[in-house]
């Protein structure tokens, strides 16, 4: 794969992280989260694991862990007691792209937590990577059913309890929606994955313009590249998967812990330096930098 081009922020800070450190480790900083309630999709392994397990570094009230596959999910439930007995975990197997699963977990959470302060989009599908006239209309069309309407689900479902929770708790709450460097890119054979994570930036920024005056953030988050289930199917990507999944697990969880909502609409890469991020504050909003525009 040919090296990608600046407009992907690849080089957005000079500092490129493939790992948790000193600003994104809850171990290291103090990013506590104590009275949260978190919800994570995809958490049965891979990225969205290491975002529970980071969560649980954080010390927050309750993470509640989505996936299919029960049995992963046991594990992770194990993982976060092992390193925060005191946090709650609530297990909660969806598809997320089944409306009526997604329904009946949104009605569960709000009789059952009455809050939640951070939904973390993580879940995601890739197809086999083939030109559009050549492959599977399945298979293609399962990328975007995971990638895009089972974000929108999850969306649709919590958004109206992350509204209530903004505003009986006077505070701001926050929506990551796991993107990808590719959302930047025209890999062929790559469209439908790359245009399901293009247009969740787009989604994000649809998320701003209608809840940001609600007290709900949302971004749109690069994990960076990590050998996953998912990605290891990939062979044109293997050599760019040499990041940890702790550096993004770290880097929401830093996200969360400021209320950071001038960063809101926005696409942020887990690859960058926070505190360099943090100093490029005035020239990222002054510029409206890290949207999606059209370059005229
Ligand atoms: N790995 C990378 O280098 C990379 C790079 C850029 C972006 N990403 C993004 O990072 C996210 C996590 O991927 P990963 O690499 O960590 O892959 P992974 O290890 O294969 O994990 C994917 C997770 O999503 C869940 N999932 C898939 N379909 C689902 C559905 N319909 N309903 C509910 N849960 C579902 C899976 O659990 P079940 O199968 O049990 O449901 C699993 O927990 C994805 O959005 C991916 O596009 C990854």
């Amino acid at each position: 794969m040919a090296a990608l081009p600046p407009h992907t922020g690849i080089n957005f800070t000079s500092t490129i992280h493939k790992d948790i450190n000193l600003s994104t480790d809850p171990n290291k900083s103090d990013l506590s989260q104590p009275s949260k309630v978190i919800l994570i999709t995809g958490a049965g392994r891979g990225i969205g694991r290491s975002v529970a397990l980071q969560y649980a570094a954080a010390g927050v009230a309750t993470v509640i862990i989505c996936a299919r596959t029960a049995t992963e999910l046991d594990e992770v439930e194990q993982a976060i007691h092992s390193i925060n007995s005191s946090v709650k975990v609530r297990k909660l197997p969806l598809d997320i792209s089944n409306e009526e699963d997604v329904a009946t977990a949104a009605r569960k959470i709000k009789t059952e937590e009455g809050r939640l302060d951070v939904l973390v989009n993580n879940a995601g599908a890739s197809d086999d990577w083939t030109p559009i006239g050549e492959g599977d209309v399945k298979q293609y069309w399962n990328t975007w059913t995971v990638n895009f309407k089972g974000t929108y689900l999850m969306l649709h479902g919590f958004l109206p309890l992350l509204v209530e929770t903004a505003k009986e708790k006077n505070t701001l709450v926050d929506v990551v929606n796991v993107t990808s460097i590719g959302a930047h890119v025209i890999t062929p054979g790559a469209s439908a994955y790359q245009t399901s994570k293009f247009a969740m930036l787009r989604l994000t920024e649809f998320v701003q313009a209608e809840y940001g005056d609600k007290g709900v953030n949302c971004v749109a988050v690069n994990p960076g590249g990590v050998l996953t289930r998912m990605s290891a199917e990939v062979d044109a990507i293997r050599p760019m998967l040499t990041d940890t999944p702790d550096m993004c697990g770290g880097f929401i969880v830093w996200f969360t812990k400021g209320q950071r909502s001038w960063l809101s609409g926005r696409y942020l890469s887990a690859t960058w330096d926070v505190d360099e991020l943090e100093a490029k504050r005035s020239e990222i909003v002054q510029g409206e930098k890290l949207k999606m525009r059209m370059v005229v």
